[in-house]
Parts: C-alpha cells; structure tokens; sequence
C-alpha cells in the first residue's frame, strides 16, 4: 500500500487534519514527502511526547540533511533550536536568561501599554476592520522588536519578511526575504557593537559575543531565529483565539462571568489550535525500536503537534474547546529539551489581548460569513490571513 503524503491539509479549519485520527491507531506511520523522500509520523501523545525528549532523536541540522532542506553550506538558519546537546544547552541558556518568567513579568505594563494603545486606535478606525492586521499582527512584532532592539519604524518590514520566509509554497521569494532580513539585521549589530543600547542584541554583544561565550558568527542567526519564531506563532495564536472568542458564545460567556478563567482559556487555545503545525523535526539518531516501528540512523521524524493535541486518549472530547479541563499537558510549546523559550512571553501576550479586548470591545463580532475566512495552510505556521470585525 502507497505510503499517505505530507504535508496534510485541514479539511475542517478547526480541526487537524482528518487523516491523523486514522494514522494514530496504527502507530508511526511512513509518510511520502514532497521532495521524494520520506519519514516516520508520530501522532499520538504519548510517542510525540516522548520524542520531543528523547536524545536517540537528534534536531542536528547536518544530520537531517542539509541536501533536503537545500540550505545553503554554511548556512546557520535555525540557530539552536536545530543543534544537539551540549551546543544547544549552552546557546540556549545565553538566551534563557532574558525569558526567564521573572524577566516576562517585568515585561507585562510593556505589553498592556502596547495593547490599550492598538485598541485607542482600532476605535478610530473605519469598520469593518483588519483584527488580524491591525491588532493581533501589530502586537507580537512591537513585542519582539522592542525586546530584540529593531526600531519601531521597521518592524513592519520584518513582520513581511519573516511571513514570507515562514511559507512553503513560495521557496525564492523565501531566500530573498531571508536574504534581505540578514543584510539589515547585520547593519543593525553592527550599530549595537558601536553603540549599545538596553536591548537584547546589545547585551548578546557585550555579555556573550564579546567575552568569547558565543561565536560572533552564531549571533546574527540568534537574532533571526527569535525575530522570526517570535512572532508569526504569537500573531497567529491571537487571532485565532479572538475568533473562538466571536464563534463560541458558551466560551465568551463564560470568561465574561469569570476573567479568572482566562488561563484555562489561553492554554485551552493553545491545545485547540496547535498553530505549530509542521515544523517540529527530528532524525533517528541510533537504530532502535519506538512504539513498535525500526528505525534507523538517519531517518526523518515528524512530531505533529496538532495530532498529540487531538488525542482523544490524552484529550476527552479533543474537538471541544474546552474551559474545564483541568491540568491542560497540551505539547503546543514542544517538550522537555527543545521547549519553546518565549512560552511565558507568548502566554502573556494573549491572555493580555484577549482579555482587553473582551473588556473594551465586548460586543466585537465577525463582519463576514465564518466560511469566507481564509486559513494559511501551506505554512510551518497555521492560522489565518485576515480577519474583518466590527463591533
Ligand atoms: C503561541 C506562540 C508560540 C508557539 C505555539 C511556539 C511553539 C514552539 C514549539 C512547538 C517549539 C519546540 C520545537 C521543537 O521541539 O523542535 C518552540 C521552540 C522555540 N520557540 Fe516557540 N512558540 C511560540 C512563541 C515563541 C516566542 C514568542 C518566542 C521568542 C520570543 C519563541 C522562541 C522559540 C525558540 C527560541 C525555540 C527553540 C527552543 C530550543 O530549541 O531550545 N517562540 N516553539
């Protein structure tokens, strides 16, 4: 029998993809690739789990092969997060101490100012309007090019650049952009070297490239990888929670009665939507046998996130969105070694969004049939391209 292909699309936008459910019964299944090859698929949530934090998996860019993802040599384009340990621990740490919890909290009057001031101008604005464009989108990349230093006047450039380097289906338009990002981001440190400021890249400079911790080639792709990973997930996540928040009276209802639900809601948000669609990676780093598959050195591994989350043996009722779910060990960050670095960053800018805008804008609805929306499919993140409201 012909193995399924992969990627898979959403047949129901509020759904993973139907074939999952088939999938996961059998166990890691073999799946074809675009570019003629292939690799194994974990669904469930105990083999996806498991795998984001099993070193026999590798997340080594060199060994998933530079050749498949025609990078090219010398390239660094995924930072840590495509490096094993002990390079990775050591990277990310250098990283870490400025998302630490405590750094994010310190973080929270910058993202509520940033927020009441969107909304003081999304009421200016003619109606219907853009939420996606001009609230969900204009939030993370302010964010990020605040944390990171990029000025205010370009963080529109990137928030295009990074889209574009983010899709699939447009392979050269995605170089130029990556191109393009790395010629400003090299003038930018360049900038910083000579003058630091009280931002992220001047202290990479002055804490880690400049006392020999970090090598000066590994910063610049640091940069990018936070810039790019730090937004796209971020925006998507927003909107897609404030259209649960416009489809689902029960659940708008609810978080109105009680604000104090608004954790149980993020992280249900996160669990429902699993905007990390495709780009969780690994290879077999030993031969061995995992959940009764063999599987050798060298063999590509998808973790699809949004299957582990839909799991109906970890998740009752996965299709649900629901408020009451207790402990919510939803893998939407990763797990274990990789887990998301900007995860307290990313929960505090939703739960900052919805909230405020359920506070100032309660009467917000969508300004055209749920069915005209347009959902990004043919992207390593899912989520939507606009969404008009009106209030
Ligand atoms: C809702 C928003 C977000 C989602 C759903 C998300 C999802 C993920 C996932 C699934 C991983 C693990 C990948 C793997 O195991 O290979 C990851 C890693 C990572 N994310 Fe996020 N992310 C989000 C927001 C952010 C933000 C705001 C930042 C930075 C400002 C960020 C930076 C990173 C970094 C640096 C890694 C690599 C960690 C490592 O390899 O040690 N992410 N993210």
């Amino acid at each position: 029998m012909a193995n399924p292909t992969y990627p898979m699309t959403r047949q129901c936008p509020m759904s993973p993809p139907a074939q999952y459910a088939e999938l996961r019964a059998r166990g890691p299944a073999k799946v074809d690739l675009p570019d003629g090859g292939w690799a194994w698929l974990l669904t469930s949530y105990d083999d996806v789990r498991q795998a984001m934090n099993d070193p026999r998996f590798s997340s080594d860019d060199d060994k998933m092969g530079r050749a498949r993802t025609e990078l090219p040599p010398g390239e660094n384009l995924n930072s840590f997060w495509r490096m094993d340990e002990p390079e990775h621990g050591r990277q990310r740490h250098m990283m870490m101490s400025e998302f630490t919890a405590h750094r994010i909290k310190e973080w929270r009057p910058r993202i509520q100012k940033l927020v009441d001031e969107l909304l003081d101008r999304l009421e200016t604005l003619p109606r219907p309007l853009d939420l996606y464009a001009e609230f969900a989108l204009a939030l993370p990349t302010q964010v990020i090019a605040q944390l990171l230093g990029v000025p205010q006047q370009d963080y529109r450039t990137f928030a295009e650049q990074s889209r574009t380097i983010l899709s699939l289906d447009k392979p050269e338009e995605s170089w130029a952009a990556y191109y393009e990002m790395n010629a400003y981001l090299d003038h930018l440190i360049e900038d910083r070297t000579r003058h630091p400021q009280d931002d992220l890249i001047s202290r990479l400079i002055t804490d880690r490239v400049q006392t020999g911790e970090l090598p000066p080639e590994d910063l610049l792709p640091m940069v990018r990888f936070i810039l790019v990973s730090g937004y796209e997930t971020t925006t998507s996540q927003i909107a897609l929670s404030a259209l649960t928040l416009m489809t689902n009276p029960e659940v708008r209802d609810r978080l109105i009665e009680d604000p104090g639900r608004i954790t149980a809601f993020v992280e249900e948000s996160l669990r429902f939507w699993s905007v990390s669609q495709d780009n969780v990676l690994r290879v077999v780093d030993e031969d061995m046998t995992f959940s009764g598959a063999a599987m050798r050195v060298g063999e590509l591994v998808i973790l699809a996130v949004p299957a582990a989350n839909h799991d109906a043996a970890a998740f009752p009722d996965p299709g649900r969105f629901d408020l009451e779910r207790g402990e919510n060990r939803h893998v939407a960050f990763g797990f274990g070694t990789h887990l998301c670095a900007g995860a307290s960053l990313a929960r505090r800018e939703v739960e900052i969004a919805v909230t405020s805008l359920l506070a100032r804008l309660p009467g917000i609805r969508l300004a055209c049939d749920i069915n005209d929306l347009t959902f990004r499919q043919k992207s390593l993140v899912y989520g939507l391209e606009r969404l008009p409201v009106t209030w």
